[in-house]
């Protein structure tokens, strides 16, 4: 079989390219020296984050996991203590433990449902004190949408649930909203009616947005005072960042309505996949633009699986022994949903033949 010249890329939506009005926005931009009086487009970009979660204050960062962790070290404050959380968030997955490394947190973690963690559990996690049944709780944090769920979106009133489990027993929450914005789309509300569920929220404008860098951390005014310090512990001190925070403002005026499509290629994909075999995927379970494909039942690895579609021209990733994870974006189209399901099912076909011949 010939490879492809071309693949079509659905590994994660942080491939999505700056559009054309960011390029001219990014050429166009004005510039200070954000490490000393400020740079006026990063101020701008800071503002508009702000609004658009409904907080105070927003400081824009080089990614998502700068931006968790300036949360988490500035919700902890040095005091030593726990953090409750889902035992699959971003937080505890991927961030290279800069959770308890830097923020000196202990992860209290709870199994979700589709991403949400069960209220008792939350309830029975909080430690108002640190006693001899462990750290005082200072922080407990959500995930929104939620990468390994799917992209599923955690309920409002869930959140809000959580967020008075967290005020009784007087502690902040953070939500991780990565993709906030799929979220909001998906639910049909402003990102600030998610946000404010939270004392702090985190969320990045490259990914699904298409932005080349960066994240925004928001919280209070105040929150944000005692952030900037731990950016520039971390080395997140940058200068002439309107460069790249222009195509940031062109993303959130420009780029979120669209998120629409992403999620409609990513339903008809899994219902694509269902079509072909209903145990790799249930489409009710993918509502935003993430697709996780099962492929216990194949006899192949995912790893192997994944590695036959590159062949046909689809590259997504392997996310687990038996997981293939698919990002829809900007730059996938129908044609692009239509060439992935037909590759799934060709390298299925020959699984299935495979096995009958051993
Ligand atoms: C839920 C979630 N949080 C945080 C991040 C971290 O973002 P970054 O890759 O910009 O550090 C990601 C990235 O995929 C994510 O999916």
């Amino acid at each position: 079989m010939a490879r492809p010249n071309t693949l079509i890329d659905l590994r994660s939506d942080t491939v999505t390219r700056p559009t054309a009005a960011m390029q001219a926005a990014m050429a166009a931009a004005e510039l200070g020296d954000d490490g000393l009086e400020g740079d006026p487009t990063v101020r701008r970009l800071e503002a508009l984050a702000a609004e658009r979660t409904g907080k105070e204050a927003g400081l824009y960062v080089t990614s998502g996991t700068m931006g968790n962790l300036l949360a988490l070290l500035t919700h902890a404050e040095g005091a030593a203590g726990s953090i409750v959380m889902e035992q699959t968030c971003h937080i505890m997955r991927v961030e290279t433990g800069g959770v308890s490394v830097l923020a000196g947190l202990l992860p209290i973690c709870i199994p979700g449902q589709h991403g949400a963690m069960p209220l008792d559990a939350v309830e029975r996690a909080m430690r108002p004190k640190s006693v001899g049944g462990g750290f005082q709780t200072r922080l407990v944090s959500v995930e929104t949408t939620h990468n390994v769920a799917g992209g599923f979106p955690l309920p409002l009133d869930h959140l809000a649930a959580v967020r008075a489990i967290a005020d009784r027993h007087g502690v902040p929450v953070h939500i991780d909203g990565a993709r906030i914005f799929n979220a909001a789309v998906a639910q049909k509300v402003g990102a600030a009616e998610i946000a404010r569920h939270a004392d702090s929220v985190t969320f990045c404008i490259s990914k699904g947005l298409s932005a080349p860098v960066g994240s925004l951390l928001c919280g209070s005014r105040d929150f944000i005072a005692r952030a900037r310090p731990y950016r520039r512990m971390v080395g997140g001190n940058m200068r002439q960042s309107g460069v790249i925070a222009a195509a940031g403002i062109v993303a959130l005026e420009q780029m979120v309505e669209r998120l629409a499509e992403d999620h409609a290629r990513a339903s008809a994909l899994a219902k694509g996949l269902h079509a072909i075999d209903p145990r790799f995927v249930d489409p009710a379970l993918c509502p935003t633009n993430i697709v996780r494909m099962n492929t216990a039942h194949t006899g192949m690895s995912a790893f192997d699986f994944a590695d036959q579609l590159k062949a046909e021209g689809i590259w997504c990733g392997p996310y687990a022994d038996d997981v293939i994870r698919f990002v829809t974006n900007r730059h996938i189209d129908e044609a692009a949903v239509a060439a992935a399901i037909a590759a799934v099912e060709r390298v299925f076909a020959r699984a299935r033949a495979g096995r009958k011949s051993a």
